[in-house]
Order: C-alpha cells, then sequence, then structure tokens
C-alpha cells in the first residue's frame, strides 16, 4: 500500500490526540435514530441522496485541450443518471492560478475559462434538472489565491483598506516567524512580505492565504458569493477547510508533539489553528441564509474530526448548521478491521441524534480505497465490501468519479511529472495527489474515452483497457455492475432506505454484520461481509432485535453465498458479502 496523503495524516493525528475542543457524550446522544427523530413527512432529497463528486479536470474533456470541462461533464449526465446519482459535487472551478488546481480562488464569481464559461455553467445546472441531477459547489472560505484583488490589494499597504481581510503578523525578529505554526502543506505556516515587512498566515500552501474571518466584511463578501451561485441554481455546497476558519486570537506557539511529519517538520498540536468554536456562529449565520432560498439547499462539510462528539456539533444544537458534515471516521480506516467499521458506523448510527452520517470513502485528496483497503491479491472483492458498505448503511452517500469501476492511484514516476503542490514539496516521500486525480476511464480507445488530447493534463494510468466503464457495463460481474446493482437496492428496498441500522454478531472480528431494520410491517435486510481471506461461519439470532425470520434470502451475493441461508448456519466465502431480505 502507498504511503498516507497529508489529508489522511490529518484525520489520524486528530483523532489519536483528541484536542482540547473534545466534547462528552451526553445521555441524549446514546440514543438511537427512531428514539429521538420523528419521521418528517417527506425527507429532503439530499437524505437519501447519492453524491457524486466530479474532479472536472478529469471527467470529460469535450474541446480536445487535454482538460476536463463542464461541457464534458453534460456529455456524461446519461451515464450519471443511469447510474443513480443524484447530486454532483464539482471540485472549485472558478478562476484560478491552479496552483492548488482551483483550491485557490481569485475570483468567486466567475468561471474558469479552462472549463468553460458562465452560460456553459448555466446550460450544466439546466441539463442536471433534467437529468434530475442537482449541482453542488465548492466554496473555498478559509482562504483566497495569493493572486485574489482582495490580497494583491491587502498586500499593496499597511493602511489599505483590505488590509485587515487577511491576518498579518510581525515577525519575532528579523527572519523569525510569528509563532511555530506549520502549514498542512509543509514548513511554516507564515510567509514574509518584504514590501510591508510583516508576515501572513497560510493554513495551506504560501499562495493560498488565509482571510480573517474576525473581519465583518470578509464575512460579507463570502456570503454574497455564495448568494451568487445560490441565484443560479446551485444545490448547495461543499465547505473547504472548514474547521480551519479561525485561529487563536493571542497566536501562541503550538504544543509541539513527538515525531516529524512527512515534510520533515514537527508535529503539532491543531488546537489553536483548527476546529476553534467560533465556527459555528458562522456556520448558523450561513445554514439561515441557504434556508432562505427554497428547495432544500445543502451545506456539506469538509470534516476531519478527532471524534464522533465533536462530528455531532456540526449538525448544530438546533439542527442549524450543516445537514451534512463528512463522517471521514468510517472511511479513512484504512484497514479492513471488523471492530473498527462496527464501532464506527455504530457510532454514526447512535451519536449522532439521528442525523444523517455522510460516509465517504474516495476524494480528491486520498489515495484510492481500492489500494487503501487492498491486500494486492483480492483488491476487486474487498472493492466490493468497501461499496456494500458505503451504500448499505444507514447515511448519505458520497463517492467519487472512477470508484465505481476500480481505477487505482497511479502516481506520477518522477517528480519532474508532479502537479500538485504537496507533491512538489513532499517528494520523494510525499508524490502529492494526482495518482488519484487521473482521467476517469470511459472506454479502451484513445485517451480513454475522456479526450483527443496529445497529451491529457496528468496520464492516463495503464489499467485503462480492461478498467473502464464500456468493459465493466458488459461484464454482469463487474464492480460497475456491483454498484449499479447496490445504488438500485438502496433506493427500492424500504429497509434499506429507511431502516434503523443494527448491528448484530457484535463480537465478530472476522465479519460485519447488521441488519437494516424494515420501519414498517415488511422484511429487514441483513448485511455481512467476511473481511478475511478464510471462510467463516456465522450464527444470527435476530429475535432481540424484534425481527422474525430463520432464513434470507439473497437480494444480492458476491464469492460465491448461497442464494437461499439458514441464519443458524451462514457461510461465507473470502472476502464474500452477502445482502439478504429476513424471511
Ligand atoms: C481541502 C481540499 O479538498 C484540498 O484539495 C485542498 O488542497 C485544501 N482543502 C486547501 O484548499
Amino acid at each position: 500500500m502507498p504511503g498516507r496523503h497529508a489529508f489522511q495524516m490529518i484525520a489520524v493525528t486528530l483523532a489519536a490526540m483528541c484536542l482540547s475542543s473534545c466534547t462528552h457524550t451526553n445521555g441524549k446522544n446514546a440514543q438511537t435514530a427512531s428514539q429521538t427523530k420523528a419521521a418528517p413527512p417527506a425527507a429532503p432529497w439530499w437524505e437519501h441522496a447519492l453524491i457524486y463528486e466530479v474532479y472536472p479536470r478529469s471527467l470529460q474533456d469535450s474541446n480536445g485541450d487535454g482538460v476536463g470541462d463542464l461541457n464534458g461533464i453534460i456529455q456524461r449526465l446519461d451515464y450519471l443518471q443511469h447510474l443513480g446519482v443524484n447530486a454532483i459535487w464539482l471540485t472549485p472551478i472558478y478562476p484560478s492560478p491552479l496552483v492548488d488546481f482551483g483550491y485557490d480562488i481569485s475570483n468567486y464569481e466567475a468561471i474558469d475559462p479552462v472549463y468553460g464559461s458562465m452560460n456553459d455553467f448555466d446550460h450544466l445546472i439546466a441539463a442536471g434538472k433534467a437529468h434530475h441531477i442537482r449541482v453542488i459547489m465548492d466554496m473555498v472560505m478559509n482562504h483566497t489565491s495569493d493572486k485574489s484583488p482582495w490580497f494583491l490589494e491587502s498586500r499593496s499597504s499597511r493602511n489599505n483598506p483590505k488590509r485587515d481581510w487577511y491576518i498579518w503578523r510581525d515577525g519575532k525578529g528579523p527572519g523569525i516567524p510569528p509563532n511555530n505554526w506549520m502549514s498542512l502543506f509543509g514548513h511554516s505556516a507564515w510567509t514574509y512580505d518584504a514590501k510591508t515587512k510583516q508576515w501572513y498566515y497560510h493554513r495551506f500552501y504560501s499562495a493560498q492565504p488565509d482571510l480573517n474571518w474576525r473581519n465583518p466584511e470578509v464575512q460579507k463578501a463570502m456570503f454574497d458569493a455564495c448568494r451568487f451561485w445560490l441565484d443560479r441554481g446551485v444545490a448547495g455546497f461543499r465547505l473547504d477547510a472548514i474547521p480551519e476558519l479561525f485561529e487563536d486570537p493571542q497566536f501562541r506557539d503550538a504544543k509541539v508533539l513527538p515525531g516529524k511529519n512527512v515534510y520533515g517538520d514537527p508535529r503539532e498540536d491543531q488546537s489553536y489553528v483548527s476546529n476553534l468554536p467560533e465556527v459555528h456562529d458562522v456556520m448558523r449565520k450561513l445554514r439561515k441564509l441557504v434556508d432562505s432560498y427554497p428547495g432544500n439547499r445543502v451545506l456539506i462539510g469538509e470534516t476531519y474530526l478527532p471524534t464522533i462528539q465533536d462530528q455531532l456539533l456540526w449538525y448544530g444544537k438546533n439542527n442549524d448548521e450543516l445537514q451534512l458534515p463528512m463522517d471521514m471516521q468510517v472511511g479513512m480506516i484504512n484497514k479492513l478491521d471488523a471492530n473498527l467499521f462496527r464501532t464506527k458506523i455504530n457510532d454514526a448510527e447512535t451519536q449522532l441524534n439521528g442525523n444523517m452520517p455522510l460516509f465517504v470513502f474516495d476524494n480528491h485528496d486520498n489515495i484510492r480505497s481500492w489500494d487503501r483497503y487492498g491486500d494486492g491479491k483480492h483488491n476487486a472483492a474487498i472493492a466490493r465490501i468497501i461499496a456494500t458498505i458505503l451504500l448499505t448503511t444507514r447515511s448519505t452517500a458520497l463517492m467519487y468519479y472512477g470508484e465505481e469501476i476500480g481505477m487505482v492511484t497511479t502516481p506520477p514516476k518522477t517528480k519532474a511529472q508532479v502537479q500538485d503542490p504537496i507533491g512538489k514539496l513532499g517528494w520523494p516521500k510525499e508524490k502529492g495527489r494526482d495518482g488519484e486525480r487521473t482521467p476517469m476511464q470511459w472506454d479502451s480507445g484513445k485517451d480513454a474515452g475522456f479526450s483527443t488530447a496529445a497529451k491529457t493534463w496528468l496520464p492516463i494510468p495503464p489499467s485503462y483497457k480492461t478498467v473502464n466503464v464500456q468493459v465493466e457495463s458488459g461484464q454482469p460481474d463487474s464492480l460497475l455492475n456491483w454498484y449499479s446493482k447496490l445504488i438500485d437496492l438502496r433506493k427500492n428496498n424500504p429497509a434499506l432506505h429507511d431502516g434503523q441500522n443494527i448491528m448484530v454478531d457484535n463480537s465478530d472480528p472476522n465479519v460485519l454484520s447488521y441488519v437494516r431494520k424494515n420501519p414498517g410491517q415488511g422484511p429487514s435486510v441483513l448485511v455481512a461481509m467476511n473481511f478475511t481471506a478464510q471462510p467463516q461461519t456465522v450464527s444470527y439470532a435476530l429475535q432481540p432485535q424484534g425481527i422474525q425470520g430463520t432464513h434470507a434470502t439473497a437480494l444480492l451475493a458476491d464469492g460465491g453465498v448461497a442464494s437461499d441461508v439458514d441464519l443458524s448456519h451462514v457461510v461465507l466465502p473470502p472476502f464474500g458479502v452477502f445482502v439478504g431480505q429476513v424471511q
């Protein structure tokens, strides 16, 4: 398995440290969904949605320049609709110097010409509507590009009215930054500006200066940008790096922890730079803003958080913050450990006050789940297990393009090939995120059907000849068809759609099993997954859960599991999966 990326490290470090912002469960949190939340008359669309992350540079190139674009996405809406996608989240498409491929925005109310025009965007919204697919924008509120006119003004003089839009401080002495804070992308989080003789703070790359969220003008400018896109019909926002909005007002040095990170920097406690309580005031205001629009617009958070209790805080004390803070605890377990999955999934079911968790395994920042969970020998079977967890648990599902066909992480071979700034800075230990951003593999033809260009922005992985949509569509047993069947089941089976998620066979270290209990009179569904390379036998007693029945009939089974099983003796072959209706 390749080394971890910075983003997995954030999750792991946070979880291990349980920062000072950790809170503790109260009795209420321990209750279950059905005890705490009366079924609403009609669930908002996002509750049961399948959200598909599109990295616009890599989905489909429509104009032959080797980079994906908005018209390319439009061309692929039929495929997405057929797969059962309800919404796409587009990573940033705003004008940007592209130092961090769009996460360095220079204009929040326009489209970068690389991806097309505002007309193309409007066309995408309309075409999406015709395909029943909503469009969610990425909103980067923590920082801008250093080429943003706001920052150019801010750095022009200490007296400029926008000086205080960013975080400027004096150094501790000549050449010494204001404190010891390290950037998540390596080295000091402060960059010196020779002209005005002060340092500016950047949580990420030096070309991504942090905005000062204690300045009300910043909030106004950002909320105006949100309104601009809501007015154009977007279904909501994925809020980038949202726990990072505020920093300690006293700028105290971080506590240094043992060890070094991949950049050779000291590891630091994050409590002065991440997850400060003031961010929740902003979230409440933002929620009010999106709620003032019709159609259940949604706020999704990029929330790498240390504990489930921190996760709960992001829904808001009165459910008045984010509807879907991402749950990074399940998807980033990074090993096929039945006990850990059981605990984390159950935490999400029982400790979020009945709110919908948002599970996610793959995204543009992390090594693909195929490689993180695969053992090198049974990757295809393990990928089915991951898909099954994502799509049969009680959660909104977030997937990433190419996950459904089993695209593999293909990192650059040499430093010269690296595009991603963190790979440039961290090479060779940290190769960056190019490997999980390679072009979508549509078919076995030129450029995998992604482009007609002589050279695509990232190389097409060699796997494309056999791992692609066209080939897999024709193979009944392909991963693509497995995803497709799961997505159908999730939508149409009442127990999988609405049922409580109850863990069973609780002390089994080898098999993860749960039931989705039918909320009405109909059958419940048993999901069982063998996490090992050896056959396993399980005996289920579901009566204590109020579920009658001695048999289960397969709705979907893999790895040679029988289609009708006696619940007292279920044999699961290596990495076998069984999803069955209890009779
Ligand atoms: C999180 C985004 O997902 C990542 O790609 C980006 O580099 C950082 N935030 C900085 O915006």
